[in-house]
């Protein structure tokens, strides 16, 4: 079976200890065929951008490139963080159009299509993640590489009209055709390209639902919606309700219910909005007002980027708002913390709650609604109040939906999860849990690269 090559921004090189779901789902690929692993090393470096370093475990070669500051701040600062990661999240606001990071983002993409393509044979499968990464196989194609491709986009494909406020958008977004599988979170992210293809990209959607790009080439887009590993995530949280950290986290809560949400710092999850919709609820539902705590872990993230250094700002002022107003001697109802935690911890703590609170304001998918959901105790689940607007909502569907904007509606949903009787919970729960066993994050993986190798 041939080889896969798998490009990412991120690579969990071996030992890293923060691998996440999706890293292991791409480690147990890449054991499966034997392959390679490239992306950034997560350095900057003084001089120049380049070198190539080099880690080998049993079958895979992990290769990951240094970067210097310039380039960072160009191509992932700048560019993926400041200009595609706002546009992707359908916030024009927040869109930085400057030119240089746009060409700092061509010229790093340049030079990984430089070093990867005298790696890459033809019978490779190559498989590229997320937007960092976008002109990476139409740079490659130019370089002679007659490989299959595939990319999966990891974030939303937004309505055409904001792809098209961009400056040269057309450059850009038209490389997706030299793809010859594009995978998306959900059926409306491959609608919305569609339409995209269709109406500023001079292509068409064929009647078979083949795209074809202008000069005639054909390539698929087809929705794959990510998952978790269910099993492994429901035996973690398990095993850790007698670990000391979530001991300690149930004897501090004095019996008061626990709503959970852990987000890394940014915008796009809504954070603010959660913080005054959990101040609405309790100032709209007073009868429960000191049963419930919330605990909010919020990972630093991007913390180069001035937008997530203001969004940092602003969550301490709300916090500390609403700690100030309705604090008791002895309750705090918002805990704000923004270090991060071992991930079968984090099961743990999901366990415990009885709120699971995802409200991005968008989403591609949203791991943490479904991690949420697996790691509930069968006979004694717990709630989870999940957007309508991030992926995770087109299969959780008998989470509590809610528009994240709308304050009253999300003070309502809190009010209703926790004091839902044990069996509409579990009722709820074995629909969702029996989905997410069926479709899991191998499930998620097999189906791509069965459908990149067969076309
Ligand atoms: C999102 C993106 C990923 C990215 C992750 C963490 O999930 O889709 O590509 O790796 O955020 O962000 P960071 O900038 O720290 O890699």
């Amino acid at each position: 079976m041939s080889r896969l090559v798998v490009v990412s921004n991120r690579v969990a090189v071996p030992g890293e200890s923060r691998a996440g779901g999706l890293a292991v789902a791409l480690q147990a690929a890449l054991k499966e065929h034997g392959g390679l692993w490239f992306g950034w090393s997560g350095r900057t470096v003084r001089g120049e951008s380049g070198a190539v370093h080099e880690q080998v475990e049993g079958d895979i070669r992990y290769l990951t490139m240094d970067l210097n500051r310039a380039d960072l701040d160009a191509y992932y600062n700048g560019f993926a963080n400041r200009t595609l990661w706002p546009l992707l999240h359908f916030r024009l606001d927040l869109v930085d159009y400057d030119r240089a990071t746009r060409e700092g983002y061509a010229r790093v993409n340049a030079m990984f299509a430089d070093k990867l393509a005298p790696m890459l044979r033809d019978s490779d499968i190559l498989w590229i993640h997320d937007y960092h990464l976008i002109p990476l196989a139409s740079l490659l194609r130019q370089r002679g590489v007659g490989c299959r491709m595939g990319f999966f986009l990891h974030v939303p494909m937004p309505s055409s009209d904001l792809l098209a406020a961009m400056p040269n958008h057309n450059r850009l977004f038209s490389s997706l055709y030299a793809y010859d599988l594009v995978g998306m979170q959900t059926r409306r992210d491959v609608e919305r390209f569609q339409d995209y293809v269709r109406l500023f990209g001079g292509g068409k959607v064929l009647a078979d639902g083949q795209l074809e790009a202008p000069g005639g080439r054909r390539f698929r887009a087809h929705a794959y919606p990510i998952s978790i590993d269910t099993e492994l995530i429901a035996s973690q949280a398990r095993a850790a309700m007698s670990k000391p950290a979530i001991k300690d986290l149930r004897a501090s809560l004095d019996r008061r219910k626990l709503a959970i949400g852990v987000d890394r710092l940014d915008y796009s999850k809504g954070l603010p909005e959660r913080f005054r919709g959990f101040e609405r609820y309790l100032e709209t539902h007073r009868d429960q007002r000191g049963q419930l705590t919330y605990l909010q872990i919020a990972p630093v993230s991007r913390s180069d980027v001035a937008e997530y250094q203001a969004l940092r700002q602003e969550l301490e002022q709300i916090s500390g708002h609403i700690n100030g107003a309705w604090a008791e001697p002895d309750w705090t109802p918002l805990r704000y913390v923004n270090r991060n935690f071992a991930h079968a911890t984090l099961t743990g703590f999901y366990r415990l709650a009885s709120v699971g609170l995802v409200t991005p304001l968008r989403d591609g998918m949203n791991l943490v609604a479904k991690e949420y959901i697996a790691a509930q105790d069968p006979e004694d689940p717990g709630v989870l109040v999940l957007s309508l607007l991030a992926g995770a909502a087109y299969e959780l569907k008998d989470a509590l939906l809610v528009n994240p904007h709308d304050l009253d509606g999300v003070a309502d949903a809190i009010a209703i999860a926790s004091t839902m009787p044990r069996d509409k919970r579990i009722e709820r729960w074995r629909a969702m849990m029996d989905h997410l066993r069926k479709h899991d994050i191998n499930a998620w993986r097999r189906d791509y690269l069965h459908d990149l190798r067969n076309g």
